[in-house]
């Protein structure tokens, strides 16, 4: 089931269905054809924070005229929502620039436009190297696309790369592209303060600013009336949610407006990611106890388990303060709650034994899954100018590797402790093997697969698990 090593960069645990915040992967749009003048097709790399803006860009250019398309080559305006995190991650999108190339000299009026990350990074730079896009629009920036395109339609190039400090889309009505009718992503924050001095976040995404804690709970009001059982609340850093009305009086933390949430109905499973070492509360892990609906799942990034390397990073905690917050989770949540990372092998100055203090770490919490990388350097970030790359790639994909193996172990024994159990299912959809089998997901984001029956998408299942993979559970449902 689990691929074998072919993208040293990008390296999941899991299966893609498990894929969340951090992933890459591609989507593109599914179709809505309701006779407006022209079509949009858009593709969306990097973080469910990309996915989730592309459904706000689509919805600010349905107001403006575009249906969406699943077909490149039917649209007019063809947009590619970018993530910079890695190197590898920008090469993805400039091999699809040049493969959109070819498409745009069999239709010449069809506009091409960079969004997102590398379109923040690279601003007007992006018009010179890549002669054939017209459009270069910031995350911050997506309200103006109308205008921009009206200047690409009069023949000019037109660039927006403004970041702003208010800017959090509150009042848009996303529209779910490729979504499953069960579970859908809803944006709580922008932007990230935190300086991780490997990363380029904080400068393709600017500072960061909580949304309006009403205009989530609307929106999750409204997935639940159209049908949808689970959100996914997103932002870099979950826990420094924090948001007041404008008189100052009301005023809400993570740990509130996860409650809020959770309140809307039991029957709506919610989940949130990503969570910052520094800043997860035992606020919030009391909240989700006191909620059956508050999934028992917590994606909780180390990145090193090495507090030399961890201050190099500047993540603002060390291997100690790590720990006692997961044995706050297993304390608080029990053994049972499910916890994942991100790790990132070969980091600047790293030695062996630092790099088997990531292997311990390992062993102490035993993830259920990881998402590894190893170091890639962004130019601008602190640790480009400040520090050296001096890892050779080698034995950063060796120590990568080691990382990779000793995850699989323990995805594998925390998956078999699953065995035996009944566990609430929500069905997602068909298997991707067979329409007699459905697949969904337990509480801790795991995909279980089990026989059909009488059961459909949108179904809690109570499904008692009889075998296992590395990424994923196999069951019968038990009546
Ligand atoms: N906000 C999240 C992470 C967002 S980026 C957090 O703080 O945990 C997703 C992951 O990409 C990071 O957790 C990190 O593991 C990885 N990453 C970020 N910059 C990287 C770089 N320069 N090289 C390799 N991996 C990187
Ligand atoms: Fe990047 Fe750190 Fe912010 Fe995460 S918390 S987005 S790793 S700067
Ligand atoms: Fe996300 Fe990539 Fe930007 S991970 S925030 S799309 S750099």
């Amino acid at each position: 089931m689990h691929s074998p090593i072919l993208d040293l960069d990008f390296i999941d645990s899991r299966t893609p269905e498990q894929a969340s915040a951090t992933s890459c992967d591609t989507k593109v749009t599914e179709e809505t054809n309701t006779g407006r003048q022209r079509k949009l097709y858009i593709e969306s790399y990097g973080c469910q924070m990309n996915f989730s803006d592309s459904e706000i860009v689509s919805s600010i250019l349905f107001e403006a005229g575009f249906d969406t398309t699943s077909e490149a080559a039917n649209a007019d305006l063809v947009l590619l929502n970018t993530c910079s995190i890695r190197e590898k991650a920008e090469q993805t999108v400039r091999h699809r620039l040049t493969q959109l190339q070819h498409l745009k000299k069999k239709r010449p009026g069809m506009v091409v436009g960079v969004l997102g990350c590398m379109a923040e990074r690279l601003k007007k730079n992006l018009l010179e190297e890549e002669k054939m896009v017209d459009l270069v629009v910031g995350p911050d920036a997506y309200r103006d696309l109308p205008s921009l395109i009206n200047e690409v339609d009069e023949g000019q190039k037109a660039v927006n790369v403004l970041l702003s400090r208010e800017e959090t889309y509150a009042d848009i009505n996303p529209i779910r592209l490729n979504s499953n009718g069960v579970s859908a992503f809803v944006s709580i924050m922008r932007g990230c303060d935190n300086m991780c001095s490997f990363c380029v976040v904080p400068f393709t995404r600017g500072r960061e600013r909580s949304r309006d804690a009403h205009s989530i709970v609307r929106e999750a009001q409204d997935l639940v009336k159209q049908g949808y059982k689970e959100v996914t609340l997103l932002g870099q850093n979950v826990d420094s949610y924090k948001w007041q009305s404008e008189d100052g009086v009301e005023k809400v933390n993570f740990a509130q407006l996860l409650e809020r949430v959770a309140l809307i109905s039991p029957d709506l499973r919610v989940r949130f990611s990503t969570s910052h070492p520094k800043d997860i509360t035992d606020e919030v892990l009391y909240t989700m106890k006191k909620y059956d609906n508050i999934c028992k799942y917590i994606h909780l990034p180390a990145q090193s388990g090495n507090s030399r390397v961890l201050e190099l990073m500047n993540r603002t905690y060390d291997r100690n303060w790590y720990i006692e917050r997961v044995d706050a989770i297993r304390r608080i949540l029990g053994e049972d709650c499910g916890i994942s990372t991100d790790m990132i092998a070969g980091f600047c100055s790293e030695t062996e034994e630092e790099h088997q203090d990531t292997l311990s770490l390992i062993d102490y919490v035993q993830y259920d899954y990881a998402y590894m990388f190893f170091y890639s350097e962004r130019p601008g970030t602190l640790a480009a100018r400040k520090l050296q790359d001096d890892i050779p790639l080698e034995v950063k994909k060796r120590r990568l590797q080691e990382i990779i193996d000793k995850q699989r172990e323990y995805s594998q024994i925390r998956n078999q402790l699953a065995v035996g159990q009944v566990q609430k299912v929500l069905v997602e959809g068909f298997s991707k093997r067979s329409d007699e089998m459905l697949s969904g997901r337990n509480d801790q984001n795991k995909v279980v697969i089990f026989p059909k029956q009488h059961f459909k998408k949108g179904d809690y299942v109570n499904v008692l698990i009889t075998d296992c993979s590395v990424g994923t559970l196999f069951g019968e449902p038990v009546h």
